[in-house]
């Protein structure tokens, strides 16, 4: 990526820092400091000055940091990076300093104000993951990428699923394929497996359980590429299902039809919540769906804004999202299906194409 590539990011952080009245930033989140400036190592610290522009590392990333930092002066040192700020005086007496309150803890914000006490620091919530909100031409290219690896890699796999095969066999296959065809460092989270009882628990973790006959089994998993996340769910009925188990699937497939149908820039958040929630709440079954619709991706695996009963965000175009209604019974199982679409002028577009179709294994 180009210098220009991430200045541009810096400018606009610049104007809003501008706006909140501070002189500058001192990012620590590592996520925000590849957004700024392209650096994917695990320790960092960057500092937009009024002027100027720091990245601070240490030895383990003199290579690294040469080849991937952009629109920032390197400084390389193996002390704490506040005590680097201090020792080069890259902060002058009076400024006022903002940093995301959000990603500091109280230690951090105490070693802060007492190593670098000549300036202001002021808590300014949420700045840089508001900028990254709406994806840019590269970023939606990742995203796609991502997603068509989760496809791929679910198609390879399935046809593993089936009865008598343990949850962590399916998930670790799945590991194996994201890391293979997208990032080889990680998947975009560890892959949620969950057959029978299991299915019912939203976030189930993949264990020895054989998958047995009659059962629904929820898969929810993704790909990383070039650290943009994908995250797609499908859930599968066993020979011998039942009807109540293909009702509820029916009934959250069309909660999330109806709500994609809905999406389009300048719609609420809420709005967009409200219409899978009424859905599932009109066949009966609203207090079995009891978490959010959906979370925007990019290169955090949730990041904001996300579809939810209590949301205030507005869809702007390029926002890319997760949309993922469930509903989980404990005696009988649980669905969920979940795509990725980004938000266009007067609709979206759904980036997976794995088969929504209620599909039965043996
Ligand atoms: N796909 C898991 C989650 O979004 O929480
Ligand atoms: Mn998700």
């Amino acid at each position: 990526m180009s210098t220009e590539y991430f200045t541009r990011r810096q400018d606009k952080l610049r104007t809003v820092l501008a706006e909140k009245n501070v002189d500058g930033m001192l990012v620590t989140n590592l996520t925000h400091i590849r957004y700024l400036c392209g650096f994917t190592g695990s320790s960092g610290s960057l500092l937009m000055g009024p002027d100027s522009c720091e990245f601070i590392t240490d030895g383990r990333y003199v290579f690294q940091s040469r080849n991937e930092v952009k629109g920032a002066n390197i400084t390389i040192d193996s002390i704490p990076h506040l005590q680097v700020i201090k020792n080069n005086n890259f902060l002058s007496r009076g400024l006022k300093i903002g940093f995301a309150g959000e990603c500091v803890s109280h230690q951090m914000f105490s070693d802060i104000s007492t190593i670098l006490p000549h300036v202001t620091w002021e808590n300014i919530v949420g700045c840089v993951e508001t900028l990254a909100m709406e994806k840019d031409y590269k970023e939606i290219k990742a995203i796609k990428t991502a997603v068509e690896i989760t496809d791929t890699a679910f198609a390879e796999v399935f046809p593993m699923i089936k009865i008598g095969v343990e949850e962590q066999t399916i998930s670790n296959q799945l590991s194996f394929l994201y890391r293979k065809y997208g990032d080889s460092d990680a998947d975009a989270f560890a892959p949620i497996v969950g057959s029978g009882p299991h299915s019912a628990m939203p976030h189930a973790r993949p264990t020895d359980r054989k998958i047995g006959p009659g059962e629904l089994v929820v898969i929810d998993s993704g790909a990383k590429y070039a650290g943009y996340h994908a995250d797609m769910t499908r859930t599968v009925a066993t020979k011998g299902y039942s009807e109540k188990q293909k009702e509820i699937y029916h009934i959250v497939l069309e909660a999330q039809l109806k709500s994609i149908e809905g999406i389009k820039a300048g719609v609420s958040c809420k709005e967009i919540d409200t219409l899978a929630r009424d859905h599932i709440s009109g066949a009966g079954y609203g207090k079995y769906f009891d978490h959010g619709l959906g979370h925007s991706l990019g290169l955090e695996i949730h990041e904001n804004p996300r579809f939810s009963k209590v949301s205030t965000d507005h869809l702007k175009s390029n926002y890319v999202m997760t949309v993922e209604p469930g509903i989980y019974l404990e005696d009988v199982g649980g669905v969920r299906i979940e795509d990725d679409i980004v938000v266009t002028d007067d609709s979206c577009i759904v980036l997976n194409k794995t088969s929504k179709d209620f599909t039965v294994i043996s």
